[in-house]
């Protein structure tokens, strides 16, 4: 990237870096270009993917997330994961799956198609902003459970508010309720700190090509123990039956780029030589640096909530009488920078990852202001 130019869309796809590139591209030609060296029976799953249990890389998942490789099903995506629980879970007639109104379509429509095709009751939990302490999540989650809800699914941070969710709160109410819980993980993955353990989810799923910089094409998806058993899975081919491994079971989908896996391992290794700690604490002092600096602004609304346990590397923010459009427009005519414009009305959303700087933070807040100053 010219070093003069400043990307700020993390969230919706990092930028990989170059190893992670080259893992990516070498294992493309390589494989190809020793094709015919390849004896099936012993190599051939540097070929393709998909007919290989990836134990290895399932365990570099399961150091990120504090889970046993078992317990990880390799997928495409975040949707991929909601899709197979929405797919594979025996649900009883007139169940209530409870999610929130700020889900992204990633992390919503699998429980719509559900409820359209096998009778289940979608239940919405309406979050009312601003919000400003976490235990407002949990009263709205309180609020809004019946009898009837059987499961519940939520964002560890919302796509568009980039805000962080009280995930181990909702998951032990969750559990007080006798209700299976459910984190859609695509925006905290490489990001903040997970332990599924500790956070007592009985699933989480994510896309690794945002904040962990993986190529997309890859995700993951875990259960945990003993739900995992009881899930069927969608996609079935020589392993659909494979109860060892229940992670492999739920990860069969026929042939796969290997390519794609193997730059997901050099995003997992380069995270784990950066220290997720040591990344996590720099997008937050970035994303604090850049929210602070707005919320001092006259004509400037940080929708993000402030609360520290509330926001991370994701600030969106709305400029009065100004479209998110044009503020995006602004920022990259004036000074480089690409943040993401959200839908009309809504503002932008400014990721801060590790390959940002305070220098470019402090530029967007000069336009910014300039731009305020003459509207
Ligand atoms: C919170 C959330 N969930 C789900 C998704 C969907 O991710 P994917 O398209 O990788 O499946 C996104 C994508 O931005 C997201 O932000």
């Amino acid at each position: 990237m010219p070093t003069e130019e400043a990307y700020c869309n993390t969230g919706t796809i990092g930028a990989s870096p170059l190893r992670v590139l080259h893992a990516v591209v070498g294992h493309l030609v390589d494989s190809m270009t020793e094709v015919a060296r390849v004896d099936w029976s012993e190599g051939g799953t540097s070929l393709l993917s998909g007919y290989s249990a990836y134990t290895e890389i399932r365990e570099k998942i399961g150091r990120l997330i504090k889970a046993d490789y078992r317990l990880i099903a390799l997928t495409q995506n975040a949707t991929m994961g909601m899709n197979l629980l929405a797919n594979g879970l025996d649900f009883p007639v007139g169940a209530g799956v409870l999610i929130t109104d700020i889900e992204h379509p990633g992390g919503r429509c699998g429980w719509e198609l559900l409820a359209e095709r096998r009778g289940t009751r979608l239940q919405k939990a309406e979050i009312r902003f601003p919000v400003e302490d976490p235990g407002e999540i949990v009263e709205t989650f309180e609020e809004a459970i019946t009898p009837e809800t059987w499961l519940l699914s939520f964002p560890h941070i919302s796509s568009e508010q980039g805000m962080i969710l009280p995930a181990k709160e909702l998951c032990d109410l969750a559990r007080e309720h006798g209700i299976i819980s459910v984190v859609d993980g695509a925006q905290a993955t490489g990001h903040i700190p997970i332990d599924v353990e500790e956070i007592g989810c009985d699933a989480y799923y994510s896309s690794p090509h945002k904040w962990l910089m993986a190529p997309a094409g890859n995700g993951f998806l875990y259960v945990g123990k003993p739900l995992i058993d009881d899930i069927w899975t969608t996609l079935a081919s020589t392993q659909w039956n494979n109860h060892e491994d229940n992670g492999y079971r739920l990860g069969q989908r026929g042939t796969g780029n290997p390519a794609l896996l193997r730059g997901l391992e050099a995003a997992l290794d380069l995270h784990f030589e950066i220290g997720p700690e040591r990344a996590y604490g720099r997008i937050k002092e970035l994303g604090d640096r850049l929210r602070r600096g707005l919320s001092r602004m006259e004509g400037v609304e940080v929708v993000t909530p402030l609360h520290p346990r509330m926001s991370s590397g994701l600030t969106t923010f709305k400029v009065e009488g100004i479209e998110g459009k044009s503020v995006q427009d602004e920022l990259w005519r004036r000074g480089r920078i690409q943040p993401r414009a959200l839908r009309e009305g809504r503002g932008v959303r400014y990721s801060t990852h590790i390959y940002n700087s305070e220098d470019e933070i402090d530029r967007a807040l000069r336009i910014i202001g300039e731009m305020i100053g003459s509207a």
